[in-house]
């Protein structure tokens, strides 16, 4: 292959050496296989095309300087898809399975995890559809659960640097007893017009708010809000949103350096007193964020008087990336060494 540029990677999909994948049909899984193939032969009546019986996850692994590869709360992962197919009336995979599935395809693309040096990680996408042939709306009976892999940089540009983001009140991504709590592709098509339309204005993501009342701070287009203030991690209670293993995770960091944590709605006007805010999850780590505009009320809301990021969110992001590289004990036993 090509020499990657590890410190240059963005956050997109890079063909790696192979992916893995395992069936379900007559009520059980098969073995665990191998592929080479990026493509994927499915009936063209499959549930997953046409009624969006689709969901999927997003975990990564990181090589430390001891040059071992640690996999970050990946149970986490596994409980969280099965939670996401009994949203949607999928087939389940069992923990064990998903586990030793994400063991075998970064054991099979091992070369494509970046040196600790880079900063970089190692992508991991499970998802799991419905691949039998339906044309009323009901579940499948056979489904597919693929994981592949791709090496990632920061998923805004602009790395570990607060961006703008913006409320626009005319476009919801679920409902509050809809499906914005699974993982399900179908979230995601709701996402895109405002995503694309905030790109366009120079944001970095959408802060969608309770699609209800439109009152109070859901989460920031692929990952959860969490404001700080008071030494208090602050960060929204809410049906519609997906329950962020980072966000779960910050919090507990939070509470370990002394701090109080507060999990309940958060209005859009209590913005006007945070001292930091940011975006969390897998892919955005923590973002930092500049200010967020509310486009039809008129008002933005700052967080980074000098453009950099404030000292609290500094200080969980390193934290955070300390245990996730193996330089820092992993008290809670967050990681898992891929031998
Ligand atoms: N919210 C949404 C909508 C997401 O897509 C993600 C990414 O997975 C998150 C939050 C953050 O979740 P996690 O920290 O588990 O990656
Ligand atoms: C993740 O953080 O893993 C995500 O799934 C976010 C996004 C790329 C959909």
């Amino acid at each position: 292959m090509d020499a990657i540029n590890w410190s240059d990677l963005s956050f997109g999909y890079m063909k790696t050496d192979a992916n893995v994948r395992t069936h379900y049909s007559n009520g059980q899984w098969s073995t665990p296989e191998v592929e080479t193939s990026e493509f994927l032969n499915i009936h063209m009546a499959a549930t997953c095309l046409h009624y969006g019986q689709e969901a999927f996850e997003g975990m990564k692994a990181f090589r430390g300087k001891d040059n071992k590869i640690r996999v970050f709360r990946m149970r986490e992962n596994a409980l969280r898809l099965q939670r996401s197919c009994q949203g949607i009336m999928m087939a389940e995979l069992p923990v064990e399975l998903f586990e030793a599935c994400i063991f075998k395809v970064i054991k099979e693309n091992e070369r494509f995890v970046p040196p600790y040096e880079s900063g970089a990680s190692l992508y991991i996408r499970p998802l799991l559809f419905g691949t039998s042939a339906q044309v009323g709306v009901k579940p499948a009976e056979e489904y597919t659960f693929l994981v592949f892999v791709t090496p990632v940089g920061p998923y805004f540009k602009e790395g570990f640097k607060p961006t703008p983001m913006a409320i626009m009140r005319e476009y919801d991504r679920a409902a509050p007893l809809g499906t914005g709590t699974y993982k399900v592709g179908g979230n995601y098509a709701a996402s895109m017009q405002s995503g694309v339309k905030a790109a366009k204005l120079g944001y970095s993501a959408v802060v969608y708010l309770d699609a209800k009342e439109k009152k109070y701070i859901d989460e920031c287009g692929p990952a959860n809000f969490f404001g700080i203030k008071d030494n208090t991690y602050i960060t929204p209670k809410s049906p519609s949103i997906l329950p962020s293993i980072t966000n779960k995770s910050l919090i507990q960091l939070a509470e370990d350096m002394g701090m109080k944590v507060e999990r309940r709605p958060v209005p859009v006007e209590e913005l006007a007193t945070f001292e930091e805010a940011g975006a969390c999850g897998t892919a955005a780590v923590i973002s930092p964020i500049l200010r967020i505009d509310d486009l039809d009320a008129e008002k933005s809301y700052k967080f980074c008087k000098d453009g950099t990021p404030g000292p609290i969110s500094k200080k969980l992001y390193d934290k955070l990336r300390a245990i996730q590289y193996g330089d820092e004990p992993d008290v809670h036993g967050w990681v898992t060494i891929v031998e």
